[in-house]
């Protein structure tokens, strides 16, 4: 297939291009370089630089290229950012994805892949979640992805648009070539990382004294080639006629605590990593863990990297060889 990448200069689109690339599909990336890189798009990836609220540029990008199918990956994706901004998030996500429909609508390109999150569920009370659990988002971030997620049924059911939302849990880990490179970092891995390198004094933890095994939160951190994959195993669902759909992406399990992935961190680095202990952030829950029974049953997607250690080895061989 002929695959549109929204966002293909960002840390999960340039995998998820070096994936599709491995099946065998043509890629073109279309990407504003807001929080993107150049050099991150994977050859021989053509890049489209533009925006997703340009409908000319979005229209002429599917049509020029004979656009079979697209992932859209491109967003704002800073939660305390869409709580002081959420007109930008509105704007970005929402908008930026009507003019994307509506664009495929123009163009006849009938399938999308769609990057959604965790933070559709807010703070879930039963873990690990799973689909059917209640969509309570707590911040302009997952509210607006989760806009986007029903329009995509809606739109689904009027226009025959079919698209996969993938609710990702914590992208991690890296490839040879691509890793984690957000020019604002909130992410804990590459944070720890940066402590390990001597780029930052300490990594911060906040609360340790969650209802959790030592007391700081567990998250569900999935490598990011696992990822890719599962846009791969989506894409061709949908050309095989599988109908509007969304899944959870995590690795499920247990999950990994804010303190195992900085004592993995130490163990791989050999290198002191120091913690500075501070509150509670406000709307933090203590655990956000996936079920991922849904999509190994229709997709029949499984982690192949499913180790905290293996995740954290490949980004730091990614942040090593860039340091
Ligand atoms: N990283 C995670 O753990 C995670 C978790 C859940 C969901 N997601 C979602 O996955 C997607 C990719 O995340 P990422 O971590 O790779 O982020 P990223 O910032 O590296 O990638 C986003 C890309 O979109 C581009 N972009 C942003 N606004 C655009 C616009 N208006 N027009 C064109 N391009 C635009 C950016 O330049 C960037 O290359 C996002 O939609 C994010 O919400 C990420």
């Amino acid at each position: 297939m002929r695959v549109l990448v929204t966002g293909g200069a960002g840390y999960i689109g340039s995998v998820v291009s070096e994936e599709l690339i491995a099946a065998n599909h043509e890629i073109v990336a279309f990407d504003n370089l807001s929080t993107g890189h150049r050099d991150a798009v994977a050859p021989p990836t053509r890049l489209i630089e533009g925006d997703l609220l340009d409908a000319a540029a979005v229209e002429s990008a599917l049509r020029t290229h004979r656009i079979d199918a697209v992932v859209h990956m491109a967003g704002r994706a800073l939660v305390g950012e869409s709580v002081t901004d959420p007109a930008a998030y509105y704007r970005t996500n929402v908008t930026g994805g009507l003019v994307l429909l509506e664009s495929m609508r123009a163009a006849g390109v009938p399938l999308l892949v769609f990057s959604s999150t965790a933070a559709v569920y807010g703070d879930a009370e039963k873990q690990p979640i799973d689909e059917t659990d209640p969509l309570l988002p707590t911040n302009p971030y997952g509210e607006t992805k989760l806009s986007f997620e029903r329009a995509l049924r809606w739109y689904g059911g009027a226009y025959g648009i079919r698209s996969i939302a993938l609710r990702y849990f914590n992208a991690a880990g890296a490839t040879q070539r691509s890793g984690e490179r957000h020019p604002v970092e909130t992410h804990l891995i590459p944070l720890v990382l940066q402590t390990a390198l001597g780029q930052r004094s300490a990594i911060t933890v906040f609360g340790e004294d969650y209802p959790t095994p030592d007391g700081t939160c567990i998250r569900d951190y999935v490598h990011v080639s696992d990822l890719a994959r599962a846009h791969v195993l989506a894409l061709e669902a949908l050309a095989a006629g599988a109908p509007v759909a969304s899944y959870n992406l995590g690795r499920g399990g247990a999950g990994s605590s804010v303190r195992e992935v900085i004592d993995a961190a130490r163990r791989i680095t050999g290198r002191a990593i120091d913690v500075k202990s501070a509150p509670r952030r406000a709307g933090d829950p203590a655990r956000l863990v996936a079920s991922a029974d849904r999509i190994r049953a229709a997709l029949g997607w499984t982690p192949q990297r499913p180790a905290l250690e293996e995740i954290v080895e490949s980004a730091w061989r990614y942040v090593r060889n860039r340091a």
